[in-house]
C-alpha cells in the first residue's frame, strides 16, 4: 500500500488547476443512465472513485468512451442489468446513487448496501422513503435494496425530507424526472453540486425547477435525450488546497474555484486572517503572520461544509488561540484528531465538539489515514510541521484528491509517494 511522505516547512507558491468535483460528478454520471444513448460528460476528474464508477455502468452494461477532446461518452443504449452488486457497492456508497436513475428508467432495480468512508452508521432511509412516495415498494432481501415501481413507472408525488440529505435529493431528483406526473421535494440539500446535477438534467431535457433550494419540483418526461454537461469545479479540493496554502504561508492561485460555492468557508478564512480574493478566473489565497482562532459549527449548504472541517481544524491547530468546532452532519467525523494530536496538535473532543488550543509549531510523525478529507488533513498537516511526516493508508487521497502529490509538488511542497 503506498504512503505519503512529506518534508514540512516549505511555503506553497504558485498555480494549482481546480479539477472537476468528486461530488458532482458521481451523480451526474449515473443519472447518464436515464437516457437510452450517448451521453457527453467533461471535466471529470481523474479518481478512483470514477473508476469505481465507470466500473458499476460497464457492470450494467453501458459503454464508455473519450471523444476527440478528452470528454467521457457515457453510453446507455445498452442497459442490459438493473442490479449492482456487493463487490463494486462496497468500494463507494455513491454507488446507491444509481437506484434512482435505474428505477426510473426501467421501473426496478437492485443495489447492494453500501460501504465506503467510516464516518458513522450513514444510512440511505431517506432516499428509500421518497421512492415509496414515488410508489415504489421496497424490499431488503440478502444484503440487497430491490426496488420495483408497480406498472414499471413510478408516479410523481409529495416527498418530504425528515433531514437535509444530499444523496437523497439527487436519488430522488433522477428518479422523478422520468416519473408520471408532478414530483415535489420538501426539505431538500441545496449543494451547488444539486444545481450541477440539475443543469446537466436539464441538458437532457428535463423539467426541473428550485434546485439550490428546498423545494425542488420536477414535471416527469416519457423520456429524456443526450446529456452534454461540463462538470463543476470541486469546492471541497479548493478549500483543501485555500487551507494548505494558509497553513504553510504560503501564496497560490485556484486556477478555476468559484467563490459563490465557498461563502461560508471564505468567511471563517477571512475571520482567521487569511487573505483571499478573485482573481482572473480562480481565487487567489495568501497568509502570512498569525492565523487567528475562529469557531467553526459544520452544517448543511450554505452552511460550513462537513467536509472541509478536518482541514480547517489542523488551521486551527497552529491559531493564536482556543476555539470549538462542532461537526452537526456525521457522526464520528473527529478521527484526525488522534492523529493530528500526534503531531502535536492540542485537541480535545466531548460528543460532536473538539476543542482546539493552538500550538506555535506542528511536529512530524507517522500517521494514518482513516477517512478522504481526514487523509487530505493529515497531508496539509505534514506540509507545515517541523521534520517528516509519514502518512501511511493513502488509498482513500486517490478516492477523492486527483494526483494530489503532483499538483502540491507543483507548488513547492515536498512530497513523494513511496510504495511501502
Ligand atoms: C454527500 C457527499 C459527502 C458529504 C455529505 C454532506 C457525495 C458523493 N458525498 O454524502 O462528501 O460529506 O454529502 O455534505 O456527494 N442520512 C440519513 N438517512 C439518509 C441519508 C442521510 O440519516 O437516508 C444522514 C447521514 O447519515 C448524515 C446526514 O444525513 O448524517 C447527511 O448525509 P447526506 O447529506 O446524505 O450525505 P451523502 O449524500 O452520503
Amino acid at each position: 500500500m503506498d504512503k505519503l511522505v512529506i518534508e514540512g516547512g516549505t511555503p506553497l507558491r504558485g498555480e494549482v488547476r481546480i479539477s472537476g468535483a468528486k461530488n458532482a460528478a458521481l451523480p451526474i454520471l449515473f443519472a447518464s443512465l436515464l437516457h437510452a444513448g450517448p451521453n457527453k460528460i467533461a471535466n471529470l476528474p481523474k479518481l478512483v472513485d470514477i473508476r469505481t464508477t465507470f466500473a458499476l455502468l460497464i457492470e450494467l452494461g453501458v459503454g464508455i468512451r473519450k471523444d476527440a477532446e478528452g470528454a467521457s461518452i457515457v453510453d446507455g443504449s445498452t442497459l442490459l442489468s438493473d442490479t449492482a452488486p456487493y463487490d463494486l457497492v462496497r468500494k463507494m456508497r455513491a454507488s446507491t446513487l444509481c437506484l434512482g436513475p435505474i428505477l426510473g428508467r426501467t421501473g426496478h432495480a437492485r443495489v447492494s448496501l453500501p460501504g465506503g468512508c467510516a464516518i458513522g452508521s450513514r444510512p440511505i432511509d431517506q432516499h428509500l422513503q421518497g421512492f415509496e412516495q414515488l410508489g415504489a415498494k421496497i424490499e431488503l432481501t440478502g444484503g440487497y435494496i430491490e426496488a420495483t415501481a408497480p406498472g414499471g413507472r413510478l408516479k410523481g408525488g409529495r416527498v418530504i425530507f425528515d433531514l437535509v440529505t444530499v444523496g437523497g435529493t439527487e436519488n430522488l431528483l433522477m428518479a422523478a424526472t422520468l416519473a408520471e406526473g408532478k414530483t415535489i421535494l420538501e426539505n431538500c440539500a441545496r449543494e451547488p453540486e444539486i444545481i450541477d446535477l440539475a443543469d446537466a438534467l436539464r441538458s437532457m431535457g428535463a423539467h426541473i425547477r428550485g434546485d439550490g433550494t428546498s423545494v425542488i419540483e420536477i414535471e416527469g418526461v416519457d423520456a429524456l435525450g443526450a446529456m452534454d454537461h461540463t462538470v463543476m469545479p470541486d469546492r471541497i479540493e479548493a478549500g483543501t488546497y485555500m487551507a494548505a496554502a494558509a497553513l504553510t504561508h504560503g501564496d497560490v492561485l485556484l486556477q478555476g474555484a468559484r467563490l459563490r460555492d465557498l461563502d461560508a468557508v471564505m468567511s471563517k478564512m477571512a475571520m482567521a486572517g487569511v487573505e483571499v480574493r478573485r482573481e482572473g478566473s480562480g481565487l487567489r489565497v495568501r497568509h502570512h503572520g498569525e492565523l487567528h482562532a475562529v469557531d467553526v459549527d459544520t452544517s448543511p449548504h450554505p452552511g460550513f461544509p462537513t467536509d472541509l472541517q478536518a482541514q480547517f481544524m489542523a488551521l486551527m491547530a497552529r491559531s493564536s488561540g482556543s476555539c470549538t468546532i462542532t461537526e452537526n452532519v456525521f457522526e464520528n467525523r473527529f478521527m484526525h484528531v488522534p492523529e493530528l494530536t500526534r503531531m502535536g496538535a492540542d485537541i480535545k473532543t466531548r460528543g460532536n465538539t473538539a476543542f482546539v488550543r493552538g500550538v506555535d509549531e506542528l511536529t512530524g510523525a507517522t500517521v494514518m489515514a482513516t477517512d478522504l478529507r481526514a487523509s487530505a488533513t493529515l497531508v496539509i498537516a505534514g506540509l507545515a510541521a517541523k521534520g517528516t511526516t509519514e502518512v501511511l493508508r493513502i488509498y482513500h487521497l486517490d478516492r477523492g484528491y486527483e494526483t494530489i502529490e503532483e499538483k502540491l509538488a507543483a507548488l513547492g511542497g515536498k512530497v513523494e509517494r513511496q510504495s511501502q
